[in-house]
This record gives C-alpha cells, structure tokens and sequence, in this order.
C-alpha cells in the first residue's frame, strides 16, 4: 500500500519532534517535505532523516499534488492562514495550537476545513499522555464518583524567547491553553467561567512586553466542579506538570515523570532525580501516539479526538482568563464566546 505523504511546515521544536516521531513510529507514514522561512532549518532537519524535499516557502508543500497531509508547526500567527490554504488543496491537516488568536479567524478556518471535507487535528498532546489517559479513562468510569476539585499545575523549566513569545498570545493563550484543553478533557464537562490572577515575578521584560509569567486561574465547570490552575514560566527544578481530581469517592493523581525512580539516601536527606526537563522529553510518548492517531484517521477514515472546536475552546478560555485579570472579576465564557 501507497504510503501516507507528510509535508511539514516550521522546523523548530515542535516541527523536529513531529518529524522523528513520524519517521520513528509511523511506519504507514511518510515525511516527504520540510518547509521552513529560514532554509538552513528546512534543510538541516531534512538532511538529517533524508528527506527529499526542503524548501523557504510552504507553498511549495500545498502546490505538491503528492501531498496528502500537512503538519503546522510554524509560529502562531501563521497556523490559521496555512490551515485555509491547506484545507483549499484537499489536505488534511495537524495543526499546532494555538489555530490563531482571534476567535473569528479560527471559526473561519473551521468552516474552510469543514467545505474542503478534509480532518482537522490540533496539537492538544496532553490528551494523548498515557497517565492523563488513565485518569480520564477513570473518572469516566466513575470510579471517583461526582468530580469535584480539579488541580492542574502546570510550569515551565524557562521562559521562551522575546521572538517567540511576541506572536505566541501571551502565556495564557500559549501555554496555559493546554491546561485549558486539560480540564475540559479530564473533568468531562464544559467551562462556565473562569477568575484569574497574574503577574511578573520571574523576568521584568516579560512585563514590558505586556505579558505575565506566574498565574492562578480558577475554573467553574458546567457539572458544577471546580478546578484551580496554577503556572509559572520558570520552576528551577525542571519541567513540572501534575493533576489531581478528587471526587466524592476517591482522588485520582499524576506525579511528575523523572528519568528515573531512584532514591538516594544521606545523612543530609533523601535525595530523586529532577522530573523530566521539558516538552520534548516529558511528552515524547505523547507526541507519538498524538500523530499516530492523526496518521491512521486519514488512512482508515476515523473521526479525529481533537479538532477545530478543541482548539476555538480553549483560545476562548484563554481570552476570559486575561480579560479576568484586567478587570479583577469572573468571566463567563459565554462573555467571549456564545455560539
Ligand atoms: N503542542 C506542543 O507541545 C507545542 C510545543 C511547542 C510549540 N508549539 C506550537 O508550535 C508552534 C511553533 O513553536 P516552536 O516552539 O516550534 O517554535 P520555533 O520558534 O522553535 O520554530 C518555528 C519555526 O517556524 C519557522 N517559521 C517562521 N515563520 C514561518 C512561516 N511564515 N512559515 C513557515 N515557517 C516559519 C521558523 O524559522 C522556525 O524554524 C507555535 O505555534 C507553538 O505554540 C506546540
């Protein structure tokens, strides 16, 4: 069988994990094209797993008649532009999040995607995590009965780059999207209002640059539980990603993962290893299975988890955390959003 064609778009850090993970765990996939506006990106990441093609412009991918898929993993303000084209051509799609920062641009991209009748999948990689599953996968079941508190926190080794984090939406709609997407996707149940707190405790630049980079969000959900939020963009001890649901018959919790479980103990303390240091190392699992997921909806026909609504949520989410935090007040989501 003809195996599936995949042009990728942006090779930075997310658009090198999405190429080895598809070289390394697709077998029924194929990276045939890299495209990236530096072309030393484009041509380092295709010369190292023998790619054919690398090229400065990504029209190159969505003119290539071979093509049957594209994967988005250049900056923000490119994604949902790229969607439309893409969509246009007859690809499906792999969209990073964010689709865009402004909710009237990620409707039309929808409705674009929806006319071409292609897939749409956005890079919410925290749903395919095999402890965050599990969780899921229990509190579906019951087995922690009414979900009532949700915790999710959620911080970052390191701040990003001033380029990066100029397109990127700011914290909120950037990283905090993921924990968004998180709580609507453990708690099983929409988002109804949020009430944010936030400010600059780790770079004064993030501040002038009209960004935060330590938060507290607190979630009403629709089934009535509530969740709380926490980020930083610099814990110093790496990479700390865990959640806790507690319900009225148990409590459901996943720990940071470390490279490994020793204990080393001294007549100082006990002493672990640091957890996993950044997204490249704690999802990679994630990542494969995310793309797999991807892969294999196109080549059987199988509907996608998480697509264009995911994606238009938790931006929508993210605009009432900020707007909480400028006004100092809960913010509905139907403020923001309401259709
Ligand atoms: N799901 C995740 O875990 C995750 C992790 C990181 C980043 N992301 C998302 O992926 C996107 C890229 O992030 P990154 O960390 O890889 O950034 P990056 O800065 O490392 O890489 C972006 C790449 O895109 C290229 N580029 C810039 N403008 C372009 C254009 N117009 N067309 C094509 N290529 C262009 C740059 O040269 C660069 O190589 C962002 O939207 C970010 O939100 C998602």
């Amino acid at each position: 069988m003809e195996k599936l064609k995949i042009g990728i778009i942006g090779a930075g850090r997310i658009g090198k994990v999405h190429t080895e993970t598809i070289i390394q765990n697709v077998p029924e996939a194929e990276v045939v094209y890299i495209a990236d506006v530096n072309l030393d990106e484009a041509k380092n990441l295709a010369e190292r797993f023998r790619i054919k093609n690398y090229s400065n412009n990504h029209k190159d991918i969505i003119d290539d008649t071979e093509i049957n898929a594209v994967i988005i993993c250049s900056p923000t303000n490119t994604h949902a532009q790229y969607i439309v084209e893409a969509a246009k051509a007859k690809k499906h799609i792999f969209c990073e999040k964010p689709i865009d920062l402004d909710l009237e641009i990620i409707e039309n991209a929808i409705k674009v995607v929806e006319e071409n009748n292609v897939k749409l999948m956005v890079g919410f990689n925290r749903r395919f995590d095999s402890n965050f599953k599990k969780i899921k996968q229990m509190v579906f079941e019951g087995k922690i009965g009414e979900p009532h508190i949700l915790k999710i926190t959620s911080r970052d080794p390191a701040p990003p780059s001033p380029e990066y984090s100029a397109v990127s939406g700011g914290m909120f709609l950037d990283m905090t999207i993921h924990d968004f997407d998180m709580a609507r996707y453990i708690v099983g149940s929409e988002i109804e209002e949020v009430y944010a707190i936030a400010g600059v405790m780790i770079d004064e630049k993030i501040g002038e640059a009209g960004d935060v980079d330590t938060a507290l969000i607190t979630l009403k959900f629709v089934n009535g539980a509530m969740g709380v939020i926490d980020n930083s963009r610099k814990a110093v001890y790496g990479y700390d990603q865990r959640v806790e649901i507690f319900g009225s018959k148990g409590m459901l919790k996943v720990d940071n993962n470390a490279p490994d479980n020793h204990k080393y103990y001294s007549e100082i303390g006990v002493h672990a290893s640091l957890p996993l240091n950044f997204f490249m190392d704690r999802y990679i699992e994630a990542y494969a299975s995310e793309i797999d997921e991807f892969c294999q909806a196109i080549i059987n026909d199988k509907p996608i988890s998480v697509g264009g609504i995911d994606g238009l949520l938790a931006v929508a989410i993210g605009k009432a955390a900020k707007l909480s935090v400028n006004e100092k007040r809960p913010v509905k989501i139907a403020e923001i959003w309401n259709k």
